[in-house]
């Protein structure tokens, strides 16, 4: 089937390319972000496979609905960047690869949480520069401290389980509560009760109507004071100018962040020899509690192997006429 990839950079297409060896879709590969403007590049695929940062809005998918798109597939858990009600009004089906190596991004999270208490990339810089100093360096133990998870489904489970293995003690947010984090000493609380008690919150809940700034001014306000945020989910979770304000007063000790707000124009490119514009992100990187990572969690050979071959599988279901396993649920 006719597919246009986009967001395709050069692992994207090999990785892509393998998985749909047997299957053999005619996969049209286009670097660019799918948006308004770039939709055209879709026409006369009945198919169209999309990355976090594409845009999957009603204007988008009207347009590729005009095209003929009928799925649009993408390589990620997350959704929140389609439209799932334009895309049911349209009779767009959108499909997700629901289960691909939680591990990646859990473990990612506690690496994060590690960089950023013990000040590991801070470190690492100074001793290329032949400095041995420790000044600036002290963290804390993470043994004996408490540590919020707010979403505890697949990842943040995984995570709160290596947190456990850490001597950590766990309290948790969530509107579906899950026995097994109770299972492992883990306790539920209210956002503001969980902010006010951790010295760790990490975020695992999907952006929502509802997520959408979850930590904000007001929460930060109750945050135990000098605690460690990191958020490995979706930017929108965090409001970053108040995450900033709160660096700046010392509220918050430290930050690590691996998906931004206004991420979809920087992420995923080469920019070290343009003029960033965006002084929300060059703030962030100058403090030295903070770290950014250009939202890789995920990629590690296994996550990235099982996101292609369910994306490729969903494709053959899709144009044999089968059950969609991996539909998003209805907008
Ligand atoms: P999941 O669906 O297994 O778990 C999400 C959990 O969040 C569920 O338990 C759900 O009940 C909970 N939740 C929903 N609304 C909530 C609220 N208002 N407050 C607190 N919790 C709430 O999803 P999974 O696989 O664990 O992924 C979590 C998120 O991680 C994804 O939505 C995605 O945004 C992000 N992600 C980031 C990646 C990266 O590379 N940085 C890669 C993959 C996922």
């Amino acid at each position: 089937m006719k597919t246009a990839v986009f967001s395709a950079r050069r692992y994207d297409q090999s990785l892509l390319a393998s998985a749909n060896q047997t299957a053999g879709h005619e996969l049209r590969f286009i670097q660019d972000r799918l948006t308004a403007e770039t939709a055209a590049l879709a026409a006369g695929c009945p198919a169209v496979c999309v990355f976090v940062n594409d845009s999957g809005d009603a204007q988008v998918l009207s347009i590729l609905s005009s095209q003929g798109t009928r799925l649009v597939a993408t390589r990620s858990t997350g959704y929140n960047h389609i439209d799932a009600s334009a895309a049911a009004r349209l009779g767009i089906e959108v499909v997700r690869v629901t289960d691909y190596s939680p591990y990646s991004v859990a473990e990612f999270a506690v690496g994060l949480l590690l960089a950023v208490n013990r000040k590991i990339a801070r470190a690492s810089v100074r001793t290329r520069e032949g400095n041995f100093e420790l000044e600036g360096l002290m963290g804390m133990d993470l043994h004996g401290k408490t540590v919020g998870v707010i979403g505890t489904g697949k990842i943040g489970l995984i995570f709160a389980r290596i947190m456990a293995g850490f001597g950590c003690r766990l309290v948790g947010h969530d509107p579906y509560p899950s026995a097994e984090f109770e299972s492992i000493g883990g306790r539920y609380l209210g956002v503001e009760d969980l902010m006010s008690q951790a010295d760790v919150v990490s975020l695992h809940c999907p952006l929502t109507d509802a997520t959408r700034y979850i930590v904000n001014a007001a929460t930060l306000a109750v945050l135990k004071r000098g605690s460690i945020l990191v958020n490995t989910s979706r930017g929108g979770l965090v409001d970053t100018e108040a995450a900033i304000q709160a660096l700046k007063t010392g509220a918050l000790g430290g930050l690590a962040l691996d998906v931004y707000e206004q991420e979809a124009s920087l992420f995923f490119q080469d920019l070290s020899s343009t003029v960033i514009t965006d002084d929300v992100i060059q703030r962030l990187v100058s403090f030295p509690n903070v770290i950014v990572t250009g939202h890789q969690a995920f990629f590690t050979v296994e996550a990235i192997g099982q996101i292609m071959q369910t994306t490729i599988d969903s494709l053959t279901a899709f144009e044999r006429g089968e059950v969609l396993v991996n539909r998003i649920p209805a907008g």
